[in-house]
This record gives structure tokens, sequence and C-alpha cells, in this order.
């Protein structure tokens, strides 16, 4: 069984699909993770992410191992990480060689320790639309820009990361655009996706919601 969950940033798709993949048994595959390492080893490389033939040289030498590596440094996850994945990630070039990687894990789905799953759930922005098109289930998880940097702060204060509300809302609108405008695979619920809006439901609800829709399939 394959489920995707595709959604702006912060709208609760880590969170879902963990809980998802530990219930159903299921592997989980963070797709954002690629474009975070490509953008962060550019950065960490003083190279211009803007160049497109040069991420997308780094994005033809990116390996699982590679990106386990890079996601252990604290700006993979920060604002840093986040800006630069979300450049890189609006080149097609780059889209199209990070593509294989993620469709392949489909195919031979794995747990982190290594063991083989019998299925998996993909979280990112294109997983319903065109990692996996023919995914059993698709869900697009959203909730208002206000909502979301309000839980993406309390995320970073409670890492001690110093930073504002404004700021993150801000970085949030700013990724949302670019996200949402790029020409290849622009963030879309695909045709048959089931929507959410999250910004008045807890994670427990929108987990009750989605196990529903997955137990009646
Ligand atoms: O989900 P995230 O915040 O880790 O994603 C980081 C960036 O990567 C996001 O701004 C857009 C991009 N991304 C994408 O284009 N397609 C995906 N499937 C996942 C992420």
């Amino acid at each position: 069984m394959i489920i995707t969950i595709d959604g702006p940033a912060a709208a609760g798709k880590g969170t879902l699909a963990g809980k998802l993949a530990e219930k159903y048994k299921l592997a989980y595959f963070d797709t954002g993770m690629v474009y975070r390492a490509v953008g962060l080893e550019m950065v960490l490389d003083n190279k211009n992410i803007n160049d497109e033939s040069l991420a997308e040289e780094y994005a033809s030498k990116l390996t699982f191992p590679k990106m386990m590596k890079l996601s252990k440094n604290p700006d993979f996850r920060s604002n840093v990480g986040g800006q630069a994945a979300s450049v890189v990630s609006a080149h097609p070039k780059v889209r199209a060689t990070l593509l294989k990687m993620q469709q392949d894990f489909a195919k031979n789905p794995v747990f982190a320790d290594g063991n083989s799953a019998r299925g998996a759930i993909y979280d990112g922005r294109d997983t319903g639309t065109v990692v996996c098109p023919n995914a059993d289930i698709k869900f697009f998880i959203t909730a208002s820009p206000e909502v979301r940097a309000m839980r993406r702060f309390r995320e970073f204060e409670a890492k001690g990361m110093q930073t504002t509300f404004e700021a993150v809302l801000e970085d949030m609108r700013i990724r949302d655009e670019r996200d949402s405008k790029r020409a290849t695979a622009p963030m879309k619920p695909a045709d048959d996706a089931i929507i959410f809006d999250t910004s008045d439901l807890n994670i427990d609800e929108v987990f009750q919601k989605a196990c529903k829709i997955i137990d009646s399939k």
C-alpha cells in the first residue's frame, strides 16, 4: 500500500505520516529531505543555489547515506535549510534527477533499520501528483499561514533556536509562494486527493480522520 501526504510547510504532514507509518507498519519517506540535502550541501560548500546546472550536479551525487549524514546538521531543519531546499526544488533539472530515487523507494520500501516493509507513506509537495500518481490513498494537508507559522515557531523555540514569529511567518509566505508558483510540479492537491484543513484540528483529530479513510479502503 502506498499513501501520499502532500501540503505546505508545517501543515502537520510529518507528524501525521509518522503516526500512520507506526500504526499501519509502513516505511516512511520524507521527500523534503532530498531537497534539503542538496540545498544545504551547496550552502555548506559556498555554492550558488540559483545555479541550476550546478544544483543538478549535486542532486546527481546524492545518496541515502549522504542525505542521512547531512540531516544531522543543525541547519538541515532551520530556515537556512528550508529556504535552500525551496530554491533548489524549483529547478526542473534537480526535480527530474531526484525523481527516480524517490520512486525507487516505493518499489522496495524499507524501514530505517533496512528491513522490508509492505508499503510506504510519502510526505512532500508533489508525491500524489508526480512521485506516486498511482498511490492507493492521497491526502493533502493544509492550514492557514498564521497557524502553520505559529507551529513552526514553537518547534524552533523548543529547540532553542533564535527567531521571531514574524520572521517565521515571512519565511513561510516566501516558501509557499515559490513552491506553488514554480513551473515544474507546483504544490497542488492531486485531483483524487482527500483535503484536510488542520487550522482548527489537533493532530489526534487529523489522525482519526485519516485512519477512518484508510480502514474503509
Ligand atoms: O517539507 P519540507 O519543509 O522539508 O520541504 C522543503 C522544501 O522542499 C519545500 O520548500 C519544497 C521542497 N519540496 C518539494 O518541492 N517537493 C517535495 N516533494 C518535498 C519538498
